[in-house]
């Protein structure tokens, strides 16, 4: 059963006329409904895509497009958006429980936990239950994308479509071509990021791609720094602000990432690189063990 306004036929058989700019595009399905899916669903629903995000629970189904509604009332309010956008945003947005309610989709995002036996077991899923036609790709921060693709019958038509948190504020998008991909594959992913409204960058499938191939050895070295006592974490933070022009220091992305998200990213390019200032330092570790993930649980390096 798909949740959303109006009948579950309407994704399929709706006579309304949308802004669809990507013609090969109607609708988009995203498994995962935690920070990065809903946030990439909320982009695609502005982007004027019907959207249909599945969640293991139909509870957290419902609570996802609750998030999503918040998240464009909080934008209303600030009159960043208005009405009539947040209505027409909502309207394409669709959630369930159900794999099999991605039949139809023309494009799937998979953005499970940073786990390859997950996302291969989920690509298993996906490629019996979607049509042929279907273009199935991941959100994995670091994972190959080729395991992934070999998991299923239709390897040409599957890529990585990365997206940077929050997905609906940071701009980039980075387009993973495994050896399997197809040229077409690819320029359907480059089409539906512009229509997003992101700026696409292609890279080949190797551990981190560009982003956090570079981020990771540096936020693994900023922890690095504070067991060493060179300086404390709101020190580190603020040196690397104020000396570096970013917007925020290192401690406060990993809680953005989630630790636990982090430690998975780390011991990927780890695994790939061997490089030992790519193995999660002892405090990374620990935090995960306490529970405490970053902002979403709360509690990470600093308490929210
Ligand atoms: N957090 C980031 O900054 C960030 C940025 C870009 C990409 N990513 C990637 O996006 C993906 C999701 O990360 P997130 O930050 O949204 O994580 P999250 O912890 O917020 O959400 C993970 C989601 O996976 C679901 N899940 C867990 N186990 C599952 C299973 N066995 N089967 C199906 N679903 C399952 C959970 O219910 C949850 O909805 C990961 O691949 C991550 O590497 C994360």
């Amino acid at each position: 059963m798909i949740f959303g306004i109006g009948l579950a036929n309407h994704l399929y058989t709706s006579t309304v006329a949308r802004m669809i700019q990507t013609r090969d595009i109607k609708l988009v399905g995203i498994v995962g409904s935690g920070i990065m899916g809903s946030g990439i669903a909320e982009v695609v629903s502005r982007a004027g895509m019907d959207v249909v995000v599945c969640s293991r629970a139909e509870q957290t189904a419902h609570a996802t497009r609750s998030a999503i509604e918040k998240s464009l009332a909080n934008k209303l309010s600030k009159a960043k958006i208005s009405q009539e956008q947040m209505d027409t945003a909502m309207s394409h947005v669709y959630v369930t429980s159900k794999i099999e309610d991605l039949a139809n989709c023309d494009l799937v995002i998979e953005s499970a936990i940073e786990d390859l036996t997950t996302k291969q077991r989920l690509f298993v899923e996906l490629d019996k239950v979607v049509k042929l036609s279907c273009v199935l790709t991941t959100n994995t921060s670091t994972l190959p994308v080729i395991e992934m693709a070999r998991s299923t019958n239709r390897p040409d038509k599957v890529c990585g479509i990365h997206f940077f948190n929050p997905a609906v504020i940071m701009p980039l998008v980075e387009i993973i071509r495994p050896i399997t991909a197809s040229d077409e594959t690819i320029a359907l992913a480059n089409a539906f990021v512009a229509t997003c409204g992101k700026d696409g960058v292609q890279v080949a499938d190797r551990a981190g791609f560009i982003v956090n191939a570079l981020l990771f050895p540096y936020l693994n070295n900023a922890i690095a720094m504070l067991e060493a006592g060179t300086a404390s974490m709101e020190d580190i933070d603020t040196a690397m602000k104020g000396g570096c022009n970013f917007p925020m220091g290192p401690f406060a992305l990993l809680d953005l990432v989630g630790l636990d998200t982090s430690v998975s990213i780390l011991e990927a390019l780890y695994s790939e690189f061997k490089s030992s200032n790519l193995e999660p330092r002892p405090t990374l570790r620990k935090l995960v063990e306490q529970g405490k993930l970053g902002r979403k649980s709360k509690q990470g390096f600093y308490n929210y």
